[in-house]
């Protein structure tokens, strides 16, 4: 072997390793589902986030810090909107005034956690931090290729309906029906395009059912930041399609302010 083949088959090697080496490093690529011990809740995005490292893979003691640092990393949110979400979330963990929160409490039913999830039965049904396939398939079916506001809208009202017929112990909050219209807004803003509200069912579907983000399909963390005023006006897209569906069938029943009820948080129920 000639001297210069030998040396350029090294280089190309030595270039291998590094690139595999960087590869394992890339937290985008670098995914290991929970282990004994570490607990997951019911956001199919932050059990993700966790299982590629952005959050504590043990899911538990979750700081604004390490909230705001691993949503800022995974998907560009900037620090107010972690803020908001945060404060949310320590609501759920049951010791008062915490400064920390671990994923399956958020879990706790009608705090945050509500029925008619797009990929969870309801609470008095099971537990809200496993994903059922049966559930998620309802959901899908009624995204077409492109889940947007309209056919997003579509699968929660059907998962409200089929919840409503066969869970006796269904209910929902003025914030739970908040979360719900805000959890589409988010996902689709989040995986697709923020300014049109679409995305590739397909990356949907890959993320909820493998709690990993979907970069083999193509996607790439959003090249802008993710605020709470596009959260929230996303929001009121969806809510607006929302309201408009179901004042066709039941006129004036809801007149809500859902980006304002996220904000003050309200847990009335209201079914
Ligand atoms: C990129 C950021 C996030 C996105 C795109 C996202 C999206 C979603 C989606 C789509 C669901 C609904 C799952 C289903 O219905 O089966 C969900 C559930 C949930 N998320 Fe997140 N989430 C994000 C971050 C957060 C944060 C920071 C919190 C902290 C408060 C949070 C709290 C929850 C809770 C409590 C649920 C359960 C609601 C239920 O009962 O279904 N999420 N999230
Ligand atoms: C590995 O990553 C470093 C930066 O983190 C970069 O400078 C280097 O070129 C990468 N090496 C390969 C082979 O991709
Ligand atoms: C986010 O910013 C808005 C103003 O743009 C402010 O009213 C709100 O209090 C901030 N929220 C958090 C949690 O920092
Ligand atoms: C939590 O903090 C609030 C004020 O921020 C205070 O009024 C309340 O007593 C605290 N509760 C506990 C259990 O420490
Ligand atoms: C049953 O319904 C009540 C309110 O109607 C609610 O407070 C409670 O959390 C529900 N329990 C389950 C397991 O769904
Ligand atoms: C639905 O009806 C309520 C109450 O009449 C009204 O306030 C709201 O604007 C309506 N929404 C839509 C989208 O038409």
């Amino acid at each position: 072997m000639r001297i210069a083949t030998f040396l350029s088959f090294t280089v190309a090697a030595a270039a291998t390793q590094a690139a595999a080496k960087n590869a394992t490093q890339d937290p985008f690529e670098q995914w290991d589902g929970p282990k004994a011990g570490d607990v997951r809740g019911p956001c199919p995005f932050l059990n993700t986030f966790a299982n590629h490292g952005f959050l504590p893979r043990s899911g538990k003691y979750i700081t604004e810090k390490d909230l705001a640092n691993g949503l800022f990393n995974a998907v560009h949110f900037d620090a107010n909107i972690s803020q908001f979400l945060f404060d949310f979330a320590v609501s759920t963990n049951p010791q008062p005034n915490s400064t920390w929160f671990s994923l399956d409490h958020l879990s706790r039913h009608n705090v945050l956690e509500h029925d008619a999830s797009l990929s969870r039965v309801d609470a008095f049904l099971g537990h809200a931090d496993v994903f059922n396939q049966q559930a998620f398939d309802e959901t899908r079916s009624h995204w077409g290729d492109i889940v947007n506001v309209e056919s997003g809208t579509t699968a929660i009202l059907a998962r409200m309906k089929t919840c409503k017929a066969t869970d006796p112990n269904y209910s929902l909050s003025d914030l739970g029906e908040a979360f719900i219209l805000g959890e589409t807004a988010a996902f689709i803003s989040i995986l697709g395009d923020a300014k049109s509200i679409t995305v590739d069912k397909k990356l949907v579907e890959y993320l909820f059912q493998n709690e990993r983000l979907p970069t083999k399909l193509g996607w790439k963390r959003p090249g802008t930041p993710f605020t709470t005023d596009i959260l929230l006006e996303n929001l009121g897209k969806v809510q607006v399609e929302y309201e408009k569906r179901l004042n066709a069938t039941s006129p004036g029943k809801r007149s809500g302010e859902y980006a304002g009820r996220m904000i003050h948080g309200s847990t009335k129920l209201i079914y």
